[in-house]
């Protein structure tokens, strides 16, 4: 199988390697690139495990080619998004944990989304992360709060 050359900013580090054209993001990112804070939960899109962030826009990254976004900036759990994992464990927002770097993924790209920030569009821009422990009265809380600290912060620069 032909080989091809993948370039990848992620979490501001360059990163460089020979990949075979039908690898999933997912895959580059926790088996070659050891971030394995990305999550795989169903494999088929539908529960947000694997959410990272490309050039500021949240994807599931087991339902894209690692080669579709050859070239861009990558923002995966361990880019270490400390004031929304500090609201998340303030709000009590995990009790597995394994969908929450997914969800904290998600709301990283709503701080410059247009979300209003009341539980009702909160948890609608959630949609596609699923937890399975069911917390998500919690979870949009914490959510709420830490977009909110976020674009404040990002608003007083
Ligand atoms: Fe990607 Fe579930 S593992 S959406
Ligand atoms: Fe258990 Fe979300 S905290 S799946």
């Amino acid at each position: 199988m032909s080989h091809y050359l993948l370039s990848l900013q992620i979490n501001g580090r360059d990163h460089q390697m020979m990949i075979e054209s039908t690898e999933l993001l997912v895959d580059v990112l926790r088996e070659r690139c050891g971030l394995t804070g990305t999550h795989v939960g169903c494999d088929t899109a539908q529960c947000g495990a694997c959410t990272v962030v490309v050039e500021g826009v949240a994807i599931k990254s087991c339902n894209v080619l690692a080669l579709q976004v050859n070239g861009t900036l990558v923002q995966t759990i361990e880019s270490d998004p400390i004031v929304l994992q500090r609201c998340f464990s303030e709000h009590h927002a995990l009790q597995c944990g394994f969908c929450t770097p997914g969800m904290i993924m998600r709301c990283v790209a709503m701080v410059n989304e247009t979300v209003a920030l009341n539980s009702v569009e909160v948890a609608d821009a959630l949609e596609g992360n699923l937890c399975r422990c069911t917390g998500y009265l919690p979870i949009v809380s914490a959510a709420i709060e830490g977009i909110e600290q976020l674009r404040k912060m990002q608003a007083s620069l």
